[in-house]
């Protein structure tokens, strides 16, 4: 049987490997998912991509069924859509999903998805205890009575970023994302990479300022590259009145949405006063503004001075993976045929 099927009526191929949902997305078929996180192993925790399969007894999680040869797959059927709605409702009723005041609003897929469905949550009791929020970390907030346990922020910290520091804790009704010993966040191996922050469908994982900044969807996302190092990370930079307030990694290549600590959180030296906007030149044993030209020549002599006393290997040069690559090449250009030395070194990071 050759490798098709159908979704929604249509004739769709496949490659081997690829589970329904992959096949959708290609074909542009919308269906919603929670807990499914790209280039991870589906976890099938949240039920949300559940579709009807011709001849299967019960719904099937598309996000980690195979597509098989001659299914015939409905994702928007009568069924598939009460099984969502009465998912979306359980998941309203396990925690404090108050909108009005969730930092994620406008941004929450699990919002997006009660509006989409029209899921409100009365129907069923609360049925989780509630855990004290965590503000351990100098950069997050972790509201655990937000959390729709959909496991994103596990699989990340353990599959992408493979720093494996959190994972689900307790049991039953009490189950929580946990740190080795239910340690605070700040206390334990958390490196705060911020991937967790960037894959939480909801707001159970928030910007520890985040009711001081602009909602992100209040924002204009700006494509930009990180200057931390020479990987060249792709970030957007979302912008409001002319201030970054945040930063997540682009889904480009070389990261494909990681950041490291600083590359996410490290943003604030764009507004700082004490950044340098002209030259010094130390006078009198003091550092006093100048203009490139000034500044320039006293380079210029003084390597000159040098070079003429003890000759051209007196002078090093080190660059940095904070210039691109054409400024080294240009550095090391200046080193060999200007001053004549092969002393020149990177200092790797910064
Ligand atoms: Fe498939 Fe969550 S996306 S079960």
């Amino acid at each position: 049987m050759s490798n098709t099927l159908t979704l929604n009526g249509a004739v769709c191929t496949f490659t081997p490997g690829e589970t329904i949902l992959d096949v959708a997305r290609r074909n542009h078929v919308d269906i919603p998912t929670l807990c499914h996180l790209k280039d991870t192993v589906p976890t099938g925790a949240c039920r949300m991509c559940l579709v009807e399969v011709k001849g299967a007894r019960a719904l099937v999680a598309s996000c980690a069924a195979p597509a098989g040869p001659g299914m015939e797959i409905e994702t928007e059927s009568q069924r598939v859509v009460r099984s969502r709605k009465m998912n979306l409702e359980l998941l309203l009723a396990s925690g404090s999903h108050d909108c009005l005041l969730c930092p994620a609003s406008g941004d929450c897929t699990l919002q997006a998805l009660a509006f989409r469905y029209g899921a409100g949550g009365t129907r069923f009791a609360r049925r989780r205890p509630a855990h004290a929020p965590d503000a351990s970390n100098p950069f997050l907030i972790r509201d655990f009575s937000k959390c729709i346990l959909c496991g994103r922020c596990v699989q990340a910290c353990k599959e992408v970023q493979v720093n494996g520091a959190i994972d689900y804790g307790y049991r039953g009704a009490a189950t929580k994302i946990v740190t080795r010993n239910d340690l605070p966040l700040g206390q334990s191996d958390c490196v705060f990479c911020g991937e967790c922050l960037q894959v939480c469908p909801v707001g159970a994982i928030a910007l520890a300022d985040a009711r001081k900044k602009p909602r992100q969807c209040d924002m204009t996302a700006v494509r930009s590259t990180c200057a931390y190092c020479g990987v060249g990370c792709q970030v957007d930079l979302h912008v409001r009145d002319n201030v970054v307030h945040m930063v997540t990694g682009a889904d480009a290549a070389p990261n494909h949405g990681s950041l490291c600590v600083k590359g996410r959180f490290g943003y604030e030296f764009i507004r700082s006063p004490e950044r340098l906007t002209a030259p010094l030149v130390r006078r009198d044993g003091e550092l006093v503004p100048a203009t490139w030209e000034e500044a320039l020549d006293v380079v210029a002599e003084r390597l000159g001075q040098v070079k003429a006393q003890h000759g051209a290997d007196a002078v090093g040069v080190l660059t940095s993976a904070r210039c691109t690559n054409e400024e080294n090449y240009l550095i090391q250009k200046f080193a060999r045929a200007v001053v004549g030395t092969n002393n020149v070194d990177h200092c790797a990071r910064l």
